[in-house]
């Protein structure tokens, strides 16, 4: 039986890849995890799996891009738990990497999942996240999402930065700076992570990290002490990366 810390943590798109890793890594660790999933099935699978490791897990549907999706697992989580202690928006796309040129659809689609979607569900879950005593929000952003490393590194990393994704983690990373500022005030602390390049459907086998490591960043993240977290920065293993 793993003894429970007390803590509530909602990651977002959880049904497989590093989310479901995460999940698992930090139910391991006695933090009451609740999974969305956009195929509620989906998400209900992961879920059993845990329960049956002795994991306190649930499962809520969340489309990301949902407004009536958001506001139902606010309710979820104000009616089961009372409070948020840690937000990790990991739902995320890449549609550029299929070897054709990118486009308007892309871009848009892309923007919609892997910024617009964390800054809505942040704004809506600010009010349960601010009745925790250790609120954090952790964004899960990208390497590729760096400016310094496009503009210093093209050679290595062009094959990787693509309009749309590059620039939707870019503003992610941007969101996350100013929703510290605006939220810690609150005593809501938030910070951007880089997992390394992950073997999971989008980072694909060719990725060199096993999803178990990809995942640690962010459960770092999660159990470091408050005053050691990486507020308004992006980190991966511990260590600061160039914006
Ligand atoms: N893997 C890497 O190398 C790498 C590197 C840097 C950053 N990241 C970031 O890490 C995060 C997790 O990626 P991953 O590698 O674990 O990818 P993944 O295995 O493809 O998982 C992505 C997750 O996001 C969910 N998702 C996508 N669009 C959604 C939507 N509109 N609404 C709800 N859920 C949605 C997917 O659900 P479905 O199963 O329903 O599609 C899935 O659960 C992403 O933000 C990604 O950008 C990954």
């Amino acid at each position: 039986m793993i003894e429970k810390n007390g803590k509530v943590v909602l990651i977002t798109g959880a049904n497989k890849g590093l989310g479901k890793e995460i999940a698992r890594q930090l139910g391991g660790l006695g933090y009451t995890v609740v999974l969305t999933a956009r195929d509620e099935e989906a998400g209900q699978v992961v879920v059993d799996a845990l329960c049956a490791e002795g994991h306190d897990a649930h499962a809520v549907r969340l489309e990301v891009t949902n407004p009536e999706h958001i506001a139902n697992v606010a309710t979820y989580l104000e009616e089961k738990f009372g409070k948020l202690d840690v937000l990790i928006n990991n739902a995320g796309i890449s549609l550029e990497w299929d070897g054709q040129p990118s486009d308007v659809d892309k871009l848009r689609r892309t923007l919609e999942v892997n910024t617009i979607a964390p800054f809505a569900i942040t704004e809506r879950l600010i009010p349960l996240l601010a009745k925790s005593e250790d609120a954090r929000v952790i964004n899960h952003s990208s390497g590729l999402g760096s400016l310094t490393t496009a503009e210093n590194a093209w050679d290595q990393v062009s094959d990787f930065m693509a309009p749309g994704y590059s620039s939707s983690k870019a503003a992610l990373n941007m969101i996350t700076i100013i929703h510290h500022k605006r939220l810690a005030p609150q005593g809501i602390i938030v910070g951007a992570a880089h997992p390394g390049w992950v073997k999971t459907d989008l980072g694909t086998s060719a990725a060199p990290t096993e999803v178990a490591d990809g995942a640690k960043t962010v459960v770092s993240m999660v159990t470091v002490a408050r005053d050691a977290f990486p507020a308004a920065q992006m980190t991966h293993m511990g260590k600061r990366l160039p914006w």
